[in-house]
């Protein structure tokens, strides 16, 4: 069958057609939507506190107080979902304040269910920020260096998901990429009876150099080594497809995809060849580039924001996780998309 339908100028027609703004969105494959988007925040004990991350400008640190206020100021945006990372007063060896029922990501829960009820409220299951190593699972000394002990760290991961719907999570996503958390974490969630808690699921989470300015937020580097050993190699594509494969087969309700832009032939693929409900996170140093880069006045803050977010909708995005959040659901509204 032939396309070719405009003869011998194919881009004519749609040319003709994007000459107005109206006429742009009349014709337009991908639309935005603000309640696709989730915002991240990094909650820290204390009263009244926005403590800024010099990283990552326009993000803070914040007691559960303020992030109510947070919370509030993305839900009023139309930012659909908000994602809490802890920071808590203290860490060990066993990860207690991850799931602590006085964890300060559960009682930032509490308080902002409470006070903006329809705002979905993602929780992060990891163990990184609350071990005093840094990693994101059991850490044990061997004589050959350190090792991480998957399947003890399985169980923590799943009494961390449940203190989170305990205190009225809407959702859990583990980051941690240990083998099997994502089945450990569903059948306690059942048995806990949460059957209806929903897990979004870092599928294909890469080692990444993007992350920097996320471990100075979540004050969450690994004291040593590196996590290459839990997190993918940046040079592997069929093994993504693997790792989501088997947290469908595990499980999980919504694919997530870490990092963005430079990842977006992972997304594609997998949006392909799975159709899950599939999330982007773009990370921190993504946003970190944009910003500083802004700030210098080198390039169009807005626009690359904006525009970024379109390319991961075209490439099979449902879902955004974006620091940017408040100000990409604040632009659509004035921008008509
Ligand atoms: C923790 C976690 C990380 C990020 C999200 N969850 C850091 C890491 O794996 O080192 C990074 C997010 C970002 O950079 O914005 N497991």
């Amino acid at each position: 069958m032939s396309v070719n339908i405009s003869g011998r100028f194919p881009g004519l027609r749609l040319r003709r057609l994007r000459q107005s703004s109206a006429m742009r969105q009349f014709v337009r494959e991908t639309h935005l939507n603000a309640r696709q988007l989730v915002l991240p925040l990094f909650i820290r004990k204390g009263k009244k506190i926005r403590h800024p991350i010099p990283s990552m400008p326009g993000v803070f640190q914040l007691s559960p107080d303020e992030s109510v206020r947070e919370a509030a100021r993305a839900y009023g945006s139309g930012v659909g979902a908000i994602l809490l990372f802890g920071i808590p007063p203290s860490k060990d060896r066993r990860a207690s304040g991850a799931y602590a029922k006085t964890g300060v990501v559960q009682e930032a829960v509490r308080l902002i269910k409470k006070e903006v009820p329809d705002l979905i409220v993602i929780t992060d299951v990891c163990l990184c920020e609350y071990m005093s190593h840094g990693h994101c699972g059991l850490v044990k000394a061997t004589k050959r260096g350190a090792r991480i002990l998957n399947d003890p760290s399985l169980e923590l991961l799943a009494r961390t998901a449940v203190s989170h719907a305990d205190a009225g999570a809407d959702m859990v996503a583990p980051s941690d990429m240990m083998d099997g958390r994502v089945r450990a974490i569903r059948d306690a969630l059942d048995k806990a009876g949460f059957p209806d808690t929903p897990i979004m699921s870092y599928a294909a989470k890469y080692a990444s150099a993007f992350y920097g300015p996320f471990r100075d937020a979540a004050e969450s580097a690994p004291q040593f080594g590196d996590r290459r050993s839990y997190q993918m190699d940046p040079g592997n594509a069929r093994e993504a497809m693997r790792e989501v494969a088997q947290d469908i087969e595990e499980g999980a309700d919504i694919i997530l995809v870490k990092p963005g832009l430079a990842y977006l032939d992972i997304l594609y693929r997998v949006k392909t060849e799975f159709q899950y409900p599939t999330a982007l996170y773009s990370v921190s140093a993504e946003y970190s580039m944009v910003k500083a880069a802004g700030q210098k006045g080198w390039i169009d803050e807005r626009a690359v924001f904006l525009e970024s977010w379109m390319s991961s909708k075209r490439a099979g995005a449902d879902i955004l996780i974006s620091y940017a959040a408040i100000d990409l659901a604040e632009w659509i509204k004035d921008d008509g998309r």
